[in-house]
């Protein structure tokens, strides 16, 4: 099939590169030039896994970039809308750019298309988008709004989007829900898994996926309410470690014990110092807006954002109380992405608390494997940045895992201790077992388990013998 995707942020790109990479023919529309010149070129602005295999594979063949949204939505049967839905003053989404996309989608409407919300929207953004095409010009018999809402999670877009728990489709007619189906068929049917050359399965991916049909404001719903549920299942454990903290339990057994119950399930129960990014924080104020619009006070929204935000004071409270005073020592933090696997450091708590520690006069030497080119936009001055992990501990007061990347969790223990000024680690992700850490002479303070010392009396003060010469 044919089709356009207007926006080539994270979830435009990733979803035009996939649906190329099921058969059909992509055109991405952007009204960024530069961004279209260098996508032209073969650039890919995102740090996202197998992206650049399939707009290598592609482009120039089944994905084509455009700035023209009209003539790309004449030569597609489906047009999805992935463009940015920020958060205005108020928390609520501004839909300024969908609606101008909606406009201009109206110029091209010449026989029956479908227009796909993509984006993260409220409800009604559907009949708003309807109300809009008509207004401006377009036959309503030529055209369906769908709502196709994307779960994709950062760093692991390509292969949620290809190996999805679920495909959510909410649709007003027949004749859109069968070009839907069409569209997404090659991973329904399961053909896309027989190929040779599909992107490899993750391993805990079952297919061939569900497709399930609902009305658009149901599939509006679904969005919303999914990011905030799983926000409130991170904010519950939270609340849940800190407790632990308080009497002395350790918050990993209890997620064992709570996650193998299937009900609740042991995804994304991982205590730290709280989630960030571009979604959780911005989908849960838009969803309080949506329903305080519709008569419902969703106060758990507020109270799961509240506990989001101590969970990062707890954690410098845990710093102070390590180190006592904070001006003058140098700190090496390891992680500044709001979680592994990706560059994105939008409403990154390891980023929140860089910030408030450089405001308590510390010195920081971090290290992302892949945000700190984005980190040094933000963090302009009294940070340094290092080549590596070991280089960001040299010399440090104490060392801080602010982010969990899978190299965070296998870093060579004895070299590091060997680097270090005092053997003192806070863990914001929970990565290592404390009774290893101390095994390899660290201190090791962690979330919602008891702090690890190396000795009770003189916990992490002794300093490196290199130190003490
Ligand atoms: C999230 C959802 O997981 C996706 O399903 C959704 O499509 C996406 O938002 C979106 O709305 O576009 P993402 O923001 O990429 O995806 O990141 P997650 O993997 O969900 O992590 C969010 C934050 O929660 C991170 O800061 C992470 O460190 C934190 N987190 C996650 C925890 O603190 N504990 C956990 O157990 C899991």
């Amino acid at each position: 099939m044919r089709i356009a995707v207007v926006g080539s942020g994270y979830v435009g790109l990733v979803t035009g590169a996939c649906f190329a990479d099921l058969g059909h023919e992509v055109v991405l529309v952007d009204n960024d030039e530069k961004k279209l010149a260098a996508l032209r070129n073969g650039e890919v602005p995102i740090h996202e896994k197998f992206l650049p295999e399939l707009l290598a594979r592609h482009r120039g063949q089944r994905i084509k970039f455009s700035g023209d949204l009209q003539a790309a939505t004449r030569e597609s049967e489906a047009v999805f809308i992935a463009v940015g839905t920020p958060p205005t003053e108020s928390g609520d989404a501004d839909l300024s750019y969908v609606e101008s996309v909606a406009r201009e989608i109206s110029g091209g409407v010449d026989g029956y298309k479908v227009v796909v919300e993509k984006s993260t929207v409220p409800v009604y953004t559907s009949q708003w988008i309807r109300t809009i095409i008509m207004r401006n010009g377009a036959d309503p018999a030529q055209f369906d709004v769908t709502s196709n809402p994307e779960f994709l999670r950062e760093g692991t877009a390509v292969t949620d989007f290809l190996y999805p728990d679920r495909i959510v489709v909410g649709v007003e007619s027949e004749q859109a829900a069968e070009v839907m189906r069409q569209l997404y068929g090659p991973l329904t049917s399961g053909w896309y898994y027989g190929r040779g050359d599909a992107i490899p399965r993750p391993e805990a991916a079952r297919v061939p996926p569900r497709l399930i049909i609902t009305s658009t404001k149901s599939a509006e719903l679904i969005k919303h309410a999914s990011n905030a549920f799983l926000a409130m299942k991170i904010s519950f454990i939270n609340a849940v470690a800190s407790i632990c903290e308080s009497v002395g339990a350790n918050v990993q057994q209890v997620c064992d014990g709570v996650g193998t119950d299937s009900r609740i399930g042991p995804r994304f129960l991982n205590p730290g110092i709280g989630y960030g990014g571009s979604c959780f924080p911005k989908d849960l104020m838009a969803f309080r807006a949506v329903a305080k619009e519709s008569g419902y006070d969703f106060r758990l929204l507020e109270e799961v954002t509240r506990i989001n935000e101590e969970q990062r004071h707890r954690f410098l409270r845990k710093v102070r109380s390590v180190l006592w005073t904070f001006r003058g020592k140098r700190l090496g933090v390891l992680g500044l992405a709001f979680k592994g696997g990706t560059d994105d450091i939008r409403e990154s708590p390891a980023v929140l608390l860089v910030q408030e520690l450089l405001r308590e006069g510390c010195h920081i030497c971090a290290y992302d494997p892949a945000a700190m080119e984005r980190a040094q936009e933000v963090l302009t001055s009294g940070v340094e940045f290092a080549a590596d992990a070991y280089e960001a501990a040299t010399g440090a007061d104490a060392l801080l895992i602010l982010t969990e990347w899978e190299e965070f969790a296998a870093l060579d223990l004895d070299r590091l201790r060997a680097l270090v000024k005092y053997p003192i680690m806070l863990d914001g992700r929970n990565l290592y077992d404390p009774a290893v850490m101390v095994e390899h002479g660290f201190s090791y303070y962690s979330v919602g388990r008891p702090a690890a010392l190396t000795d009770e009396l003189t916990a992490g003060t002794r300093p490196n013998k290199r130190e003490q010469a």
